[in-house]
């Protein structure tokens, strides 16, 4: 048995908040070891990356999820009681909910609502004077969100609700001030919809079959029973809350035009370009940092064992820019993804890796990527803007970050 490099500080809680997105690469670098031990929050924690961890991460005989995730990301980004936490046949019953919004015909349905939010949007962009992408597109996704979810949102509640979830994100990875605003609209947030999935119990509210609302609200549980209307709210703003968090990877789509010009034209010619730059999107840019779960029994891997109940956090951010993994790894080149199979690769992992049905894997990953085909196209063929200078710098610090001016663009003209 080897022994696994220990990080030399007695707790690198603060350490990690000094080092953020690059806590774990930088340590691997330092122990010239891709797994080192720590302790954050001061609980021993492994962390490890690359394609190889990632593998393994993903073997569920190995790993549980059952009280991985700290509480400050439970009361903020996750909620309670919700699929992100569960094990076994619960979490196998549970994710088949999830799944079964996924059809084709739905998640072509959510790019389409997508371009005629974006097309309304930019009418009102040619008024004014100065747009701030970032925060347009988290309106744009919400209105998106909620008419997709079945969730009914009024005019007047536009903003309040795409406040809430940008600070349910946003309150995540930090401390202070932030952190409380983001449990204060999770609170909020859940109030909200938990009265939707009562008034739709009791059909007070009709809102269509197909819809997320619609089934999470009539959803039963292994044991048959309705979900309790906090978990089932929990739930459904798992598939709300994400949908608005993808404004993130659009303001870095923003950028990637912005500082590849010479892409716009093959983005146009060829689909299979959209989706190869619409994967290095998601391979280069920072957003989900790390992904945690704990040892289920005692095993070794590589040489070094893993004690059961153990904390693990696998690096997804390192492992898509691991350079044992991918050439030019901190360059953004699309054509990497030209031929690449990506959905079966561990080294690609930004929401997750393995199997959807089976495995904690994301969900969300063909919206996620259906909505940048359609945001990219968008920009490139149906907006003429100018983008003025302004400070475009990406904060490794702050979890989820996003480029600091949120990127702003001016003199907008549909074409
Ligand atoms: C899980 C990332 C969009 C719903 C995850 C995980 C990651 C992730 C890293 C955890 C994987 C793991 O624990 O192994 C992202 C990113 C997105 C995104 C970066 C871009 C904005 C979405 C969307 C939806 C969604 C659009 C729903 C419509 C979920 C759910 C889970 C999940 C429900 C939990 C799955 C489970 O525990 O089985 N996502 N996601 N995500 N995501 Fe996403």
């Amino acid at each position: 048995i080897k022994k696994i490099p220990q990080d030399k500080w007695i707790d690198s809680s603060l350490a990690l908040i000094f080092d953020g997105y690059d806590f774990i690469s930088k340590r691997c670098k330092r122990y010239q070891s891709n797994i080192f031990q720590t302790r954050l929050m001061l609980e021993k924690t492994i962390c490890f990356k690359g394609e190889e961890a990632a593998k393994i991460f993903y073997d569920k005989t190995k790993f549980t999820r059952k009280n991985a995730a700290p509480d400050r990301v439970k009361k903020t980004l996750f909620g309670e009681k919700g699929i992100q936490g569960m094990d076994g046949d619960a979490h196998l019953h549970r994710k088949q909910m999830f799944m079964s919004l996924m059809s084709k015909e739905r998640i072509q349905e959510v790019g389409t609502l997508t371009q005629k939010q974006w097309h309304n949007y930019a009418k009102k962009w040619e008024r004014m004077d100065t747009i701030v992408l970032f925060e347009e597109a988290r309106e744009v996704l919400c209105r998106v969100a909620c008419t997709w979810a079945g969730v009914p949102l009024e005019e007047s509640e536009v903003k309040l609700r795409s406040q809430q979830f940008e600070a349910m994100i946003a309150g995540s990875g930090v401390v202070g001030p932030k952190h409380w605003q983001g449990r204060k609209a999770r609170k909020e947030n859940e109030q909200w919809i938990e009265t939707i999935i009562e008034k739709v119990r009791n059909h007070q509210l009709e809102v269509p079959e197909i819809s997320a609302t619609y089934i999470f609200a009539n959803h039963r549980d292994l044991s048959g029973e309705l979900l309790d209307k906090r978990v089932a709210a929990v739930e459904l703003i798992n598939v709300l809350r994400p949908i608005v968090a993808i404004d993130r990877y659009i303001t870095f789509g923003a950028l990637a035009l912005h500082e590849h010009p010479e892409c716009r034209p093959k983005l146009l010619e060829s689909e299979d370009y959209l989706r190869a730059f619409v994967e290095e999107i998601r391979r280069f840019y920072p957003f989900f940092p790390f992904a945690s779960a704990r040892v289920r029994q005692d095993f070794d891997w590589q040489g070094y064992h893993f004690p059961e109940g153990t904390r693990v956090l696998l690096d997804l951010y390192g492992t898509n820019r691991d350079p044992q993994s991918w050439d030019k790894h901190d360059v953004f080149y699309p054509e990497r993804f030209l031929n690449f199979s990506e959905l079966d690769s561990f080294k690609f992992i930004p929401q997750g890796g393995g199997d959807y049905h089976t495995n904690h894997r994301c969900p969300g990953e063909w919206i996620t990527i259906e909505l940048l085909k359609v945001t990219m196209t968008f920009l490139i063929q149906s907006i003429n803007y100018n983008v003025p200078k302004q400070d475009l710098r990406i904060n490794h610090l702050k979890m989820p970050t996003v480029p600091a001016s949120g990127f702003v663009i001016k003199n907008v003209n549909l074409c």
